[in-house]
């Protein structure tokens, strides 16, 4: 079961955070365009009790912003230097990473590595000394190389966990449930699609077999395959230039985080689709799968098995760990010749 069900964010829970379930959340880019919206989000979520907000520009005033907002959080927004840094991540439970620069028109995820994976590395490395042991989520793209960036940084501090780094790949099945909903005219939040694999084209596997419409086949299928794969050019191209998905993201971003949360204070049997150190796929040396993965209080609990798919889904499947593959080792040829 998908933890959506009980996903509501503006929800009164039954209970609310107390002095033993303190959980801060640090967001580094917290003033980019998903950063402020899952910033917010996260003021309003009861469970956090301390928000961190770090960027290069702009953290102090989103936090003085959502410091106004009548919920208990405090929320901190800290200047971009090597102490502000550190002040920001230490003691987070959570560390949302949404920073650096997001697609133009055009442009594929792997084409923003350049950029991207030195922001990673070295906001890692301000973790990896000042949060060891806080759960690692990676939003900057692309994830498939960054989430292996982080673990190779904290691989050489010596604090590397494998049970708390994360990709997000939620926006893949939020998108999935939401596109297969319009062709078959259902409500979205009854809509579970698994999304395996990784987060950039190919390499994104919706497993329709295993959604409430196995049967779906021929050019419907192939149309919401495609959708579901390359979902996000949509909004890339939309936007004109303007960015990518910022709104949705942080909605997803925001689920995530909540399922952590929600497993680290005890709820059990919560399960998020996302981008993790993974045994599935090492033997064929891909060492990171998205796949269904419980979690608990110390992060993943239990990777699930892709399942049962037929053989359309291996093709895919087959087709993403060529290029997950290459991406991984990327992210990790990267940390190596760049320390
Ligand atoms: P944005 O450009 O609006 O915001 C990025 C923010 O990061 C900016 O405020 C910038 O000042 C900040 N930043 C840059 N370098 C930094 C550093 N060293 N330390 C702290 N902050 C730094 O970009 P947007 O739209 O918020 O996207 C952010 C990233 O998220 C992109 O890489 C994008 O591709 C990715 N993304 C991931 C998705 C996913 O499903 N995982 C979905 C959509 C976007």
């Amino acid at each position: 079961m998908f933890a959506r069900r009980s996903f509501n964010l503006f929800q009164k829970r039954a209970f609310s955070a107390s002095a033993n379930q303190a959980s801060k959340v640090t967001v580094l880019g917290a003033g980019g365009g998903i950063g402020q919206p899952l910033s917010l989000l996260m003021k309003l979520n009861p469970r956090v009790t301390q928000l961190a907000l770090y960027d290069i520009r702009g953290g102090p005033g989103v936090a003085a912003d959502l410091s106004h907002i009548n919920t208990n959080s405090v929320v901190t927004g800290y200047n971009p230097d090597e102490q502000g840094l550190s002040d920001a991540l230490k003691d987070a439970e959570i560390v949302l990473i949404p920073a650096g620069v997001p697609r133009k028109p055009g442009m594929t995820r792997d084409d923003l590595f350049n950029t991207n994976a030195s922001i990673v590395r070295d906001l890692a490395k301000a973790a990896a000394k000042a949060s060891p042991n806080a759960n690692i989520l990676v939003i900057s793209n692309p994830v498939n190389s960054t989430v292996p960036i982080v673990s190779e940084v904290f691989k050489a501090a010596g604090v590397y966990n494998p049970k708390r780094l994360f990709g997000v790949t939620t926006l893949d099945v939020v998108r999935a449930s939401r596109f297969i909903s319009q062709v078959q005219k259902t409500d979205p939040s009854d809509e579970k699609v698994p999304v395996v694999g990784g987060h950039s084209g190919v390499t994104i596997v919706p497993l329709l077999s295993q959604s409430n419409h196995s049967s779906i086949a021929g050019e419907a299928r192939d149309a919401l395959v495609n959708r579901i794969q390359f979902g996000g050019d949509e909004v890339v191209k939309a936007k004109d230039g303007a960015g990518s998905a910022t709104l949705s993201m942080a909605m997803a971003g925001a689920r995530f985080a909540e399922s952590l949360l929600r497993a680290a204070q005890g709820e059990k049997g919560i399960i998020e689709p996302t981008f993790v150190d993974s045994p599935l796929f090492k033997d064929q040396g891909v060492n990171f799968f998205a796949s269904r993965v419980e979690l608990g209080p110390n992060g993943v609990e239990k990777i699930h098995e892709v399942g049962q798919i037929n053989e359309y889904e291996q093709k895919l499947l087959d087709a993403c760990l060529v290029d997950l593959k290459k991406n991984i080792q990327k992210g990790v040829d990267f940390v190596k010749a760049n320390p």
